[in-house]
């Protein structure tokens, strides 16, 4: 099973990096066989969408197509989103036009909120408000917002109570997050799916 994790915020050394990389070697503890494609789209960054895509600009496509394929070879998602003023960062929306080709199409998606102080609850509900339509990712009922994120998740094993609850709950969120990953093949190739006449959702 493959896992695609992307970190939305535009900071090259950004705290939502280190949380991808965490997940990343997290998921390959509970199951060697496990690969993973990590993008941190503060090293990695998108243009602005434009539709110069539809007509397969190589501008959109060049930096578009070798991620978007990536993705379309994973079988679940994790979005981290940092709170940045209330919001999701515009690189992670921003991202979303471009998964709207299909790469995300009925995977299912674990959202991980993250805030270097006690919020983080906004993008949690800003991702399961919009996101998801164009994208068809379906998100999972568990989400996990990473608080005082500079002091967790910073070592091999938790150094406090916090860092030990935050990492029990990214364990458990992630092997819910694995098995509806093997569910939701099922649901891709049972035929009820109809991209061409309903690619915008509903
Ligand atoms: C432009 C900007 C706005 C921010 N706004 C918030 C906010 O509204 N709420 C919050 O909890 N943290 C906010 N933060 C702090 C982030 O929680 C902090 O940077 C954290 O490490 C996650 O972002 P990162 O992945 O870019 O490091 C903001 C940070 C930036 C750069």
């Amino acid at each position: 099973m493959k896992f695609a994790i992307v970190s939305g915020s535009h900071r090259p050394a950004a705290q939502s990096g280190k949380v991808a990389r965490f997940i990343g070697s997290h998921l390959k503890t509970l199951n060697p066989e496990y690969s993973t494609y990590v993008l941190e789209l503060g090293k990695a960054a998108l243009p602005l969408w434009e539709e110069g895509i539809w007509n397969k600009d190589p501008k959109m496509l060049g930096p578009w197509k070798p991620i978007s394929e990536e993705i379309s070879g994973a079988d679940a998602f994790v979005a981290i989103a940092p709170e940045w003023s209330g919001m999701v960062p515009a690189a992670l929306k921003n991202f979303f036009l471009f998964a709207s080709d299909g790469c995300l199409y009925h995977k299912p998606g674990l959202i991980v909120g993250v805030s270097a102080s006690r919020n983080g609850a906004y993008p949690v509900a800003e991702l399961r408000t919009s996101s998801y339509k164009n994208t068809h990712v379906q998100y999972i009922s568990e989400h996990v917002i990473v608080r005082n994120v500079t002091e967790v998740l910073n070592e091999e094993t938790a150094v406090s109570e916090e860092d030990s609850l935050i990492r029990k709950r990214l364990d458990y969120s992630l092997r819910v997050l694995a098995e509806y990953g093997k569910a939701l093949r099922g649901v891709r190739v049972s035929g009820v799916l109809n991209r061409k006449d309903f690619p915008y959702g509903m």
